[in-house]
């Protein structure tokens, strides 16, 4: 453990915190201690994470719709009395394949859900954070937020907005004593990741396994990154050990080269 890392009792919102990263991020900060609410547009994935760490609030809400956002803050403020950390998690894919082949609507989907989410969210965090002295944000970029992507020109994209949403905003809310970083994870291992892969075997017509092996040998490390990984950068990032370090991309990758 670092000096300065007690989380006791910090007022967490997660987003999409039901499965995946979000839901390692929420174990991790459940354990240090914090209070911590998630949402998801999954209703069955918030009651399964409510059995297994019965101290969360849990909201259904859609981090793409203006709407559902403002009832999702109106709700943390009721029942947190406030917010130290919004951890701005929600991501999706998006379509794979040549830009030629994709579709408007799931470009704009993926822009909708990777970052217009991050600014609906923020928009209504920031009066909350303003009252904290410990207010941070923290918004899940990729390693496709600092590299080009093939195939995943959405997603990509989206991702590099991230980073530049969050330099952006570190800058703006530096003089409140508001820090913002994204976290850029590589191929993070799990059901996500082999469901890309599985897509992406078939379009370029390669075996499953070959490709796997390609993703491990992407990073200089030679290896998948467990979620777990990324949620202790999370909790270090949200700590005051980390009380200097805004804007900036913190990268879990296992110095990823490129991507495939
Ligand atoms: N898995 C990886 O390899 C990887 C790598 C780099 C970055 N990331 C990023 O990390 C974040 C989490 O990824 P993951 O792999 O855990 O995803 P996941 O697909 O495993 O889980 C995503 C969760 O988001 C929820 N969700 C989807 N759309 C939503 C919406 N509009 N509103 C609320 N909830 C919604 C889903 O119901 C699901 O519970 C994403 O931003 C992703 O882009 C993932």
């Amino acid at each position: 453990m670092f000096a300065d890392m007690s989380m006791k009792d910090r007022r967490v919102l997660i987003t999409a915190g039901a499965s995946g990263i979000g839901l390692e991020i929420t174990r991790v900060f459940s354990s240090a201690g914090c209070r911590v609410m998630i949402c998801d547009i999954d209703e069955a994935a918030l009651a399964t994470a409510k059995r297994e760490l019965p101290g969360l609030v849990t909201l259904k809400a859609n981090v793409a719709d203006e709407a559902s956002v403002k009832n999702l803050f109106a709700q943390a403020k009721e029942t947190l009395g406030g917010l130290d950390v919004l951890i701005n998690n929600a991501g999706i894919a998006g379509p794979t394949g040549p830009v030629e082949s994709l579709s408007k609507t799931d470009w704009d989907q993926t822009l909708a859900v990777n970052i217009t989410s991050q600014f609906l969210c923020a928009r209504e965090a920031v009066p909350l954070l303003k009252s904290s002295v410990h207010g941070v944000i923290l918004n899940l970029s990729s390693a496709a937020g600092h590299l080009g992507f093939a195939g995943r020109t959405p997603y990509s994209a989206s991702k590099w907005a991230v980073v530049g949403f969050t330099k952006s905003l570190a800058i703006e809310l530096g003089p409140f004593g508001i820090r913002v970083n994204a976290i850029l994870p590589g191929a993070v291992d799990g059901p996500r990741i082999r469901a890309v892969i599985a897509a992406k075997a078939k379009n370029l017509n390669v075996p499953e396994d070959a490709l796997t092996k390609r993703h491990e040998e992407q990073a200089v490390l030679g290896r998948l990154i467990p979620a777990r990984d990324v949620a202790n950068m999370a909790l270090f990032a949200a700590s005051d050990a980390a009380r200097n370090v805004t804007g900036q991309e913190l990268v879990v990758d296992g110095h990823t080269q490129a991507l495939i």
